[in-house]
């Protein structure tokens, strides 16, 4: 698991997170939701160690994340933010490939050439793989920066908002595979999630923040509801079922 401890982050004084306690569970998909601006991302940066905090812990398995180098902390988690840097003239599998250099440090083994195939063809790229990176769609480019992350095959993955760009075939493509990855690899994905109704179809776990500060978190069966929904983005939300499944109406 991760555990977040007194966790307390400003910038220029103001406060962006505030004293944040959390548990995010191991072999599981963790939905971290809330309103725009509610520190969603930051938590994501404190947690893969991109900024530096100003108080409290975060922990993996007990290990000090802080205590860690950078390497070593590539080959625990693999990361895809939300504002994505386009490096322009570099092919979809070479940027895939990079997701190896934890391993390999730019010596690609059989064995990466194996993982960069597997992962291009999960996420639908090999018929792009030879594009340059600056020719390909917002989505096609979204789905190269997750099949990077993917192929880095860490024990954690923490996606910022990965299905932003995303039609609704490969954004299910993509919860499909996380899915598949927590169940059948036992690795445990957090995923940054606006449309709610991802986040009931296929989490397991539900961390929402509000103005910087948790607003509530535990099993998404027990915390999601239509009384805690609603509060914490201050709109009608309504839980119920579709077809058999469960829903969440929201658009009007
Ligand atoms: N560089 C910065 N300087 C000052 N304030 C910042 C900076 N970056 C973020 N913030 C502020 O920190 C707060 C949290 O931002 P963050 O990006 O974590 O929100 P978020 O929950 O990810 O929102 P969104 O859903 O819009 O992506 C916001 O109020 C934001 O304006
Ligand atoms: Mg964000």
């Amino acid at each position: 698991m991760i555990k977040v401890s007194e966790l307390t982050y400003s910038i220029a004084g103001t406060p962006i997170l505030h004293d944040i306690n959390v548990t995010l569970p191991a072999g599981r998909i963790t939905a971290l939701i809330g309103p725009n601006g509610a520190g969603k991302s930051t938590l994501l940066h404190l947690i893969s160690q991109q900024i530096p905090f100003d108080r409290g812990r975060i922990t993996m398995g007990g290990l000090d994340l802080a205590k860690t180098t950078a390497p070593a902390r590539a080959l625990k988690m693999a990361v895809v933010g939300q504002q994505l840097g386009v490096a322009s003239r570099i092919r979809i599998r070479d940027l895939v490939g990079f997701g190896r250099w934890p391993y390999n440090h730019g010596r690609p083994t059989p064995k990466d050439q194996e993982k960069i195939s597997e992962a291009l063809s999960h996420f639908d790229l090999i018929g792009l793989q030879d594009r340059f990176l600056d020719e390909v769609s917002g989505g096609q480019r979204q789905r190269a920066f997750i099949a990077m992350a993917s192929a880095q095959d860490t024990d954690w993955l923490l996606l910022d908002e990965p299905l932003n760009n995303l039609d609704l075939h490969h954004a299910r493509c993509l919860m499909t595979q996380l899915r598949e990855k927590v169940d059948r690899e036992g690795k445990s994905v957090v995923i940054v999630l606006h449309d709610l109704n991802y986040a009931i179809s296929w989490a397991d776990h539900v961390v929402a923040l509000d103005k910087g500060s948790i607003a509530f978190e535990g099993p998404l069966t027990e915390v999601a509801t239509t009384d805690s929904l609603s509060a914490l983005y201050r709109t009608p939300v309504v839980f119920g079922d579709l077809a058999g499944k469960p829903f969440v109406q929201y658009h009007r």
